[in-house]
């Protein structure tokens, strides 16, 4: 059996699996059952800015009984339906898990502006957080805010959680920055220590018949791994902070490829939702397969054998990849 263990925020793990932020999380006998089957670490699902904010604008309702009587106030405020808007159970979930699992728990903030709510990263490793993940998923709705200041406000953001917390923070990216890389960089000095690619971008579809919005998640398929794994052969020789891969993983050949071009671990989430949480087990076993197969002793030995660190110009090489690519249809039609 090949050595599955890998570092990963400074976090020794037994397996690169982790269980990615999810519903299965709310449920503390799934994740006792990915554990035993082999998974690393566990991401909790995410405690949504909008959700703090609210509890802490609660508090100020509590002190000025106006506002509570401002009906248009209150409808800026997220809908109670969607969002417990408290912290505290978040809280005691985390606990809930620790208490359970006998692997690192790394909490989950999703936000993306600067203020009083990153304060709550101090609670959650108070809670026995190992770690932190950041999510910054948000869409530029707005033609005034450009891409640079879309980025400053996040590394804000980044570096208001790091400067609350002892524990390691990470970054769950989306896919969509002009340059990745550099933005990587300006995530490494603002004090992250490791990048998540990719969350998935949600993409509501237009329901025609009732002219609304159509915002089924659909899981993801291996089709989406390609994505991920350019990006982490791009980054893998270009920075020394941890890389997770999320989105597509569903075999464990899919795992092979991520830590090939860089990965130092998978975060999973559709695979374990459609097939369950022992599923893990055969991720797991898949990987060391093809690990041994190809005469590799550890997942660290083949960690970015595949990255970009071997070609000269990465710029050059990814024009003429495209190149050849669109010029192979020749030879390989679509369809
Ligand atoms: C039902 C569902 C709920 C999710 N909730 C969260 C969440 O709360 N926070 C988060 O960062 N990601 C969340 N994700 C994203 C997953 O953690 C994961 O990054 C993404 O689904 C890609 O991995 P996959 O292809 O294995 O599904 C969720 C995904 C699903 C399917």
């Amino acid at each position: 059996m090949a050595d599955l263990t890998t570092s990963w925020l400074g976090l020794e793990l037994s397996s690169p699996f982790v269980v990615s932020a999810s519903p299965l999380t709310r449920d503390p006998a799934a994740i006792a059952l990915a554990v035993e089957a082999g998974a690393g670490a566990v991401v909790m699902y995410s405690l949504f800015e909008e959700q703090l904010v609210h509890e802490q604008l609660a508090a100020h309702r509590f002190l000025d009984a106006r506002l509570d009587a401002d009906a248009e106030a209150r409808s800026f405020l997220p809908d109670v339906d969607v969002f417990a808007l408290d912290a505290t159970p978040y809280v005691q979930q985390l606990e809930r898990l620790r208490a359970r699992v006998d692997v690192p728990i790394v909490a989950s903030l999703n936000g993306t502006t600067p203020g009083g709510w990153t304060t709550y990263a101090r609670k959650l490793e108070a809670a026995g957080a190992s770690a932190l993940e950041l999510n910054l998923y948000e869409v530029a709705t707005s033609p005034l805010e450009s891409g640079a200041t879309v980025e400053d406000r996040q590394l804000a953001v980044v570096a208001a959680v790091v400067a609350e917390v002892d524990i390691p923070v990470t970054v769950k990216l989306s896919p969509f920055y002009a340059s990745v890389p550099a933005f990587v960089r300006r995530l490494e000095h603002a004090g992250a220590r490791g990048v998540t690619v990719f969350n998935r971008f949600y993409q509501p579809d237009v329901d025609l018949e009732h002219l609304d919005v159509d915002r089924r998640l659909v899981a993801s398929t291996s089709a989406e791994l390609p994505l991920r794994l350019h990006a982490l052969a791009v980054l893998a020789p270009t920075t020394t902070i941890s890389l997770g891969c999320t989105g597509g993983v569903h075999t464990g050949l899919d795992a092979a490829k991520a830590i090939l071009c860089g990965a130092h671990v998978v975060a999973v989430a559709s695979a374990l939702l459609m097939h369950g949480p022992r599923h893990v087990g055969v991720l797991k076993d898949e990987l060391a397969a093809w690990l041994v197969s190809k005469g590799y002793r550890s997942s660290a030995e083949a960690r970015a054998v595949m990255d970009l660190r071997s070609a000269p110009d990465p710029h050059a090489w990814e024009r003429l990849n495209y190149a050849r690519m669109l010029d192979g249809w020749r030879e390989r039609p679509i369809g």
